[in-house]
């Protein structure tokens, strides 16, 4: 074998080496710049980590009319009793999303809170729209805690009994987020 050809030999490796190197590094590029598969979606946002339909998208209906039943007035003037952090935010969470029985709250209410969940179609009225600053707030601590715990009767929204005092107020922690953070 000649040196020149030889040279061109490992030339011509050095070149395959650099385009594999470089394709792979396009594609990690990609690949972040598309953002991370959760539940198999590219897609960051909360919105799509419900599963099959359980959030629909859409700022909801904003401001909502409310016709929802007053709470006694001892009860309606009662602030969070619960100091907010991450855990109580967390349970709140997991309740709303996931554990409340005898349905989670996202079922109609949405995964983003902005009432527009899977049962909300046929509902009249509508479920809260969690998201809507002016409507949300009207509606005190203590009024939010005692429709979820005895529902609005004659409409959708059913009560909540078998959820402790403070299970509740950690929802009502978690439903204050939803109007406080950017949409
Ligand atoms: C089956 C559907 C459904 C489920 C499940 C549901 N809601 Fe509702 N919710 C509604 C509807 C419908 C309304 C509107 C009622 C009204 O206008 O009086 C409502 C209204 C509310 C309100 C508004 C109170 C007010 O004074 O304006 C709060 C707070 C609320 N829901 C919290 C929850 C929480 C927390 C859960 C879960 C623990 C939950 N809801 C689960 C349907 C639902």
């Amino acid at each position: 074998m000649k040196p020149t050809h030889l040279q061109f030999t490992i030339k011509k490796n050095t070149l395959y080496t650099l385009l594999i190197l470089l394709a792979f590094l396009l594609s990690t590029a990609a690949d972040i710049w598309a953002g991370s598969m959760g539940h198999g979606r590219r897609n960051n946002s909360r919105a799509f980590q419900g599963h099959h339909g359980q959030g629909f998208l859409g700022k909801g209906i904003c401001p909502q009319i409310r016709k929802t039943v007053q709470a006694p007035a001892n009860i309606f003037s009662q602030r969070n009793p619960l100091k907010k952090d991450r855990e109580v935010l967390y349970a709140g969470e997991s309740l709303f999303q996931i554990e409340a029985q005898p349905t989670a709250c996202k079922i109609c209410h949405g995964v983003t809170g902005n009432g527009l969940g899977i049962m909300a179609q046929g509902l009249n009225p509508p479920p809260r729209n969690f998201t809507c600053r002016s409507t949300m707030e009207t509606i005190s601590d203590g009024q939010l805690f005692w429709i979820i715990r005895n529902g609005s009767p004659g409409t959708g929204m059913p009560a909540f009994k078998n959820l402790k005092d403070k299970e509740i107020w950690q929802i009502v922690h978690y439903l204050r987020k939803f109007s406080k953070q950017k949409h």
